[in-house]
């Protein structure tokens, strides 16, 4: 949701506090981008400028109003949840006297009545946001005890729900202050100078040495200093790291957009991925799964929980694992999960999946499977993020920061991720022999070539997308690890071209979405492997049945599948792949028609509408 920025420099003013902000919320506008704001201590005291709509409208607010040369700042891309997008619900907010601004990320659950009881001593409210109310009780904290650091201790312990806070003070010129709970936040250490984000690309450009903080925790930087005190004021440790990406993953590196990137990231996102998980004999090691073997011998069922397209990798997963290892396994959406009284006991593995680490629903869906005494793997592309720091291991995704809202290249080294785990288990249960288990991982590392393959010939895709983009349904069609890909191809088009559309399993469709066929409806089909002849001929026979009906079909199909030719009006076809391995080849021309159609729309492909790339409310 929101991205937040905060920096300290040296006591000379300058305008180094105002760059880094705007280019730390430049870089974090994927985080929500309904308005975008930034506040400075300058000599003259607290300054601030703040805008509704993108962070170009911001930057026109600077340009025609420039803010003077500061040593703090703090910056905020919001995605709205109290108040409308408006240019007066923008953060940040200020205290009455103009002397503090603050910054929020998350939900004051409480803040009715908070509001209510400031409204009594005679408080003016300028918006209608939560994050208002804490602007008021700082202020009135800090003019009792003087110390911003004391009085986001006092504030803090009134608040109910989620908050990653920043606040600056006019009258302390070189600190920033920020607090986290179920939320966000990470230290950024540098030369003579500090940064505070939702996130390391808030600051990658300037350091790449990072801080985690951990729950509850209250952090006070100043341009030579950081200090972290738990919510009792007790010094506390954060987990140093370092950022193992370059600020140049971060930009669009020649691409019109950072989906187009994303996409064509993914060769080396599955390869990275799948790097040095081998010993010199060649088995399987995967040193970051800190669970006792023991236990992961024992474990008699997993449950994957994760939200949209993560959810959908750990559906394809669910296919691998319980081929290879005869684990069952479940896959369950992550807001579902404490609210059915899953059953769960400490012979269960939970595998959370997340690109972000960050999602809310998820963290919530691990905070419960740990409290049933559930070991919890989580499988993440953010180091310093929430579900690795709560979950009993993690396996990192290699596919670097991705930027754009319709997640691509994470949901491929999700994928990738799980496979290992399963062929992880099955060469440690046994399930698998150890030749087998390598015979897998070579049919892995060809992956990235057979992606690449598909992208080098885009264009066609592309051509095809441009002539449909007046189209108002589309129905995806998938059997066994299509169906996923159907769901998920739908899902980019929902998200990106705002067009229904709606994933089916094949075989569902003779039990009711049939009755939506009619002249010209657009079906794409994700067609098996011949070579499981049994499910490939079915879903030939799906592919007839609606084109007897009129349907326009859309095939994507494995090089030399001729048995699809007469039935499909367009073929895509994709590399000859394993079976279970079909999502990480099928997916992609699916990802490239979303991308294209939404762009032949005139729509915003990185920023769709109502969207925000890390979802932390529930
Ligand atoms: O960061 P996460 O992987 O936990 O995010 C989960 C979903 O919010 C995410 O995959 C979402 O569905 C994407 N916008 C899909 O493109």
């Amino acid at each position: 949701m929101c991205g937040i920025v905060g920096y300290v420099g040296p006591a000379m003013p300058s305008n180094r506090p105002l760059e880094v902000a705007m280019e730390g919320l430049a870089r974090m506008e994927y985080r929500g981008y309904d308005s975008a704001g930034v506040a400075l201590v300058a000599p003259m005291g607290l300054v601030s400028a703040k805008k509704a709509g993108k962070l170009a409208n911001l930057r026109g607010v600077l340009e025609a109003s420039p803010l003077p040369e500061a040593t703090v700042a703090i910056g905020h891309t919001r995605w709205a949840t109290h108040g409308g997008p408006t240019d007066a619900n923008a953060h940040p907010h200020l205290s009455e006297d103009g002397k503090l601004a603050v910054i929020h990320n998350g939900i004051i659950e409480n803040f009715a009545p908070l509001r209510a009881e400031l409204a009594a001593a005679g408080v003016t409210f300028t918006s209608e946001t939560d994050t208002e109310v804490v602007a008021h009780l700082l202020a009135r904290e800090y003019n009792a005890a003087r110390d911003l650091t004391q009085a986001m201790l006092t504030v803090t312990r009134r608040l109910e729900g989620a908050y990653t806070l920043l606040a600056i003070h006019a009258d302390a010129p070189g600190s920033v202050v920020g607090a986290r709970r179920n939320s966000p936040l990470v230290i950024g250490l540098g030369d003579g100078e500090n940064f505070l984000g939702s996130d390391v690309a808030a600051f990658i450009s300037h350091t790449k040495d990072a801080l985690e903080m951990g729950q509850d925790q209250v952090v006070t930087i100043t341009a030579d200093d950081v200090r972290v005190v738990d919510a009792d004021g007790n010094p506390a440790e954060g987990r140093r790291f370092t950022v193992d990406w370059d600020a140049d993953a971060a930009v669009k590196g020649g691409y019109a957009t950072f989906m187009d990137k994303e996409i064509h990231d993914q060769p080396k996102a599955v390869a990275d991925t799948l790097l040095g998980r081998t010993d010199t004999a060649g088995n399987l090691v995967l040193d970051e799964l800190r669970i006792d073997e023991t236990i992961l011998r024992s474990v008699d069922k997993i449950i994957v929980v994760a939200c949209g397209t993560a959810a959908y990798a750990g559906h394809v997963a669910k296919y691998a694992i319980e081929h290879w290892c005869r684990i069952p396994v479940e896959v369950e959406l992550a807001h579902e999960f404490r609210y059915r009284d899953p059953v769960v006991s400490e012979k269960t593995l939970v595998v959370a999946i997340s690109q972000s680490g960050e999602t809310m629903d998820t963290i919530m869906a691990v905070r419960h499977a740990r409290e049933q005494g559930a070991k919890v793997l989580a499988i993440v592309n953010t180091h310093g993020s929430t579900i690795p720091r709560e979950s009993d291991a993690v396996l990192y995704t290699h596919a670097g920061p991705e930027v754009a809202v319709a997640s691509t290249k994470a949901f491929l080294a999700q994928i990738t991720a799980c496979y290992l785990l399963g062929l992880y288990l099955a060469q440690l249960r046994g399930n698998k022999y150890p030749d087998e288990v390598a015979g897998y991982l070579e049919e892995l590392a060809a992956l990235p070539a057979k992606i690449q393959h598909i992208l080098d010939n885009e264009e066609e895709v592309r051509a095809v997308a441009r002539a449909m983009k007046d189209a108002t349904s589309v129905l995806f069609l998938g059997r066994h690890v299509g169906y996923p890909v159907a769901l998920e191809g739908a899902l980019k088009l929902k998200e990106l071209a705002y067009i229904h559309a709606e994933g089916f399993a094949a075989g569902e469709l003779k039990h009711g979405p049939i009755a939506l066929i009619e002249d010209g409806q657009p079906v794409f089909f994700i067609v098996p492997t011949p070579r499981r002849p049994l499910l490939h001929s079915k879903v030939v026979s799906n592919i007839q049945e609606v084109r007897a009906r009129g349907a326009k079909t859309l095939v994507i199909a494995e090089e030399g599948d001729e048995a699809v030719t007469p039935y499909a009006d367009v073929i895509f076809r994709v590399p000859r792949t394993p079976t279970l391995m079909m999502p990480l080849v099928t997916v992609v021309p699916l990802q490239i028609f979303a991308a294209e159609l939404a762009g032949a729309k005139g729509y915003d492909v990185d920023q769709p509408r109502n969207l925000a790339k890390s979802v932390t409310v529930e």
